[in-house]
């Protein structure tokens, strides 16, 4: 059985107040909360082990290289990748797309395509234009409908034997549609396309299964799964990540420097130059077990009950309109009441003690499409619970009654 109750006494910022409120914190999508296992890990790598990896022969360093090593492996298992190698620590989602765009640009060339979504995230559209910009190539977007799904036979009519790359996100932060992303690989490989999926929303939800999806790239933020923040993982397939040049050069990346010529390390070390971020490396390894130790199937089921109940409620409301009412949607409500712009919302409730967010999200495009300068956005985790729904709504009509 799903114990929330217990679940939420591991998270020590849930107990407390903000504003003179209990918090109720619905702003999981744009971080997640750490429970009290991630927090003594940080403690206790910088208690008991702090040294630099991959360097000294001396004991501290060993034991920070091995707990490292060990969080990658977690990694490794978690998503199902064949090799630990394939595993590439980075500073988060972003860089990890950037990454790759960064070395596909070596890649393409004038007239081929790249392919993202009507549904990405500024940090999955950018990247691409700048390999765009420096190549010659085309960004060719698969467009969504009015309840915030991709439309896949445009997907099917756009892929071409120009299409390179296709870089979708497994789930939308935004609206919260999951995506087909299974069918998106599949179509992609068949004219001899590669896929990235931005797992940054999906993986505090669900545990992906990168040789199942058969994905080639496969990104995600630590900070989302209940880890620290300056830290991501990019998964890439071996015979990819040996294709792709380095992202950045320096330290640890290197088998041998001269002035003439420098040859480059072994993966996955060819793309982790530098100091990386050694803490929060080691705590994402904690953050992942943790998550399992709470069980994914537990999370998706009682995810979905929150979703259900939040939706209901909400539609309560005189004037609200959701958007993002896919058939196969996340924990996430965006939505908007007539009259009343969604920051003068979010500005009344965190009065009351109630974090969600406002704006437009890092998706500029999904707001034009609808309209509309933002939304305002619940994104619920495993440890939030109906009682903070009911608290959350309650605030929302008290807002509308204020600004109407
Ligand atoms: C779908 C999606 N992609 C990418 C990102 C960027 O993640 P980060 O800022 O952790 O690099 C986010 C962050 O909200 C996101 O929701």
């Amino acid at each position: 059985m799903f114990d929330v109750q217990k679940v939420r006494a591991q998270f020590p910022i849930l107990s407390q107040t903000v504003n003179g409120k209990p918090l109720v914190y619905f702003d999981n999508g744009a971080t997640a909360q750490k429970p009290q296992v991630v927090i003594d890990a940080i403690s206790q790598y910088y208690s008991e082990i702090n040294a630099n990896i991959h360097r000294g022969v001396h004991t501290l360093s060993q034991l920070a290289t091995d707990a490292y090593e060990v969080s990658r492996n977690t990694i490794q298992k978690h998503l199902n990748a064949k090799h630990n190698h394939e595993i590439i620590f980075t500073s988060g989602t972003t860089q990890g797309i950037n990454l790759v765009a960064n070395g596909f640009a070596s890649i393409v060339k004038a007239g081929d395509e790249v392919m993202v979504s009507a549904l990405e995230h500024h940090s999955n559209i950018v990247p691409w234009q700048f390999m765009c910009e420096r190549t010659g190539a085309k960004l060719v977007v698969i467009p969504m409908n009015d309840k915030g799904e991709l439309i896949l036979s445009e997907f099917d009519r756009l892929l071409s034997e120009k299409t390179k790359i296709v870089a979708v996100n497994h789930i939308s932060n935004a609206l919260g549609t999951v995506n087909p992303i299974k069918y998106i690989i599949d179509k992609a490989h068949s004219v001899g396309a590669a896929v990235l999926i931005d797992g940054a929303q999906a993986t505090p939800h669900l545990r992906p299964d990168v040789q199942e999806l058969d994905c080639d790239f496969y990104v995600f933020s630590g900070h989302k799964v209940c880890g620290p923040t300056g830290v991501g993982i990019l998964y890439g397939k071996e015979s990819w990540l040996n294709q792709l040049p380095p992202y950045q050069g320096g330290g640890e990346m290197i088998k041998e420097v001269t002035f003439e010529k420098t040859t480059y390390a072994e993966l996955p070390h060819k793309f982790e130059a530098g100091t990386p971020n050694i803490e929060a490396g080691i705590v994402l390894g904690t953050a992942i077990d943790y998550l399992n130790s709470v069980g994914f199937d537990n999370i998706a089921k009682y995810e979905k009950e929150l979703l259900e109940y939040g939706t209901k409620r909400l539609q309560e409301i005189e004037g609200l309109k959701i958007y993002g009412t896919g058939e196969n949607k996340a924990s996430v409500i965006s939505f908007n009441i007539e009259g009343i712009h969604p920051y003068d919302i979010g500005t009344i409730i965190d009065k009351l003690g109630i974090a969600v967010r406002t704006g437009h999200h890092c998706t500029q495009p999904i707001m034009n499409y609808f309209n509309i300068p933002g939304t305002i956005r619940a994104s619920f985790a495993f440890y939030n619970t109906k009682e903070e729904i009911d608290i959350f709504v309650e605030a929302v009509k008290k807002a509308q009654r204020m600004l109407s």
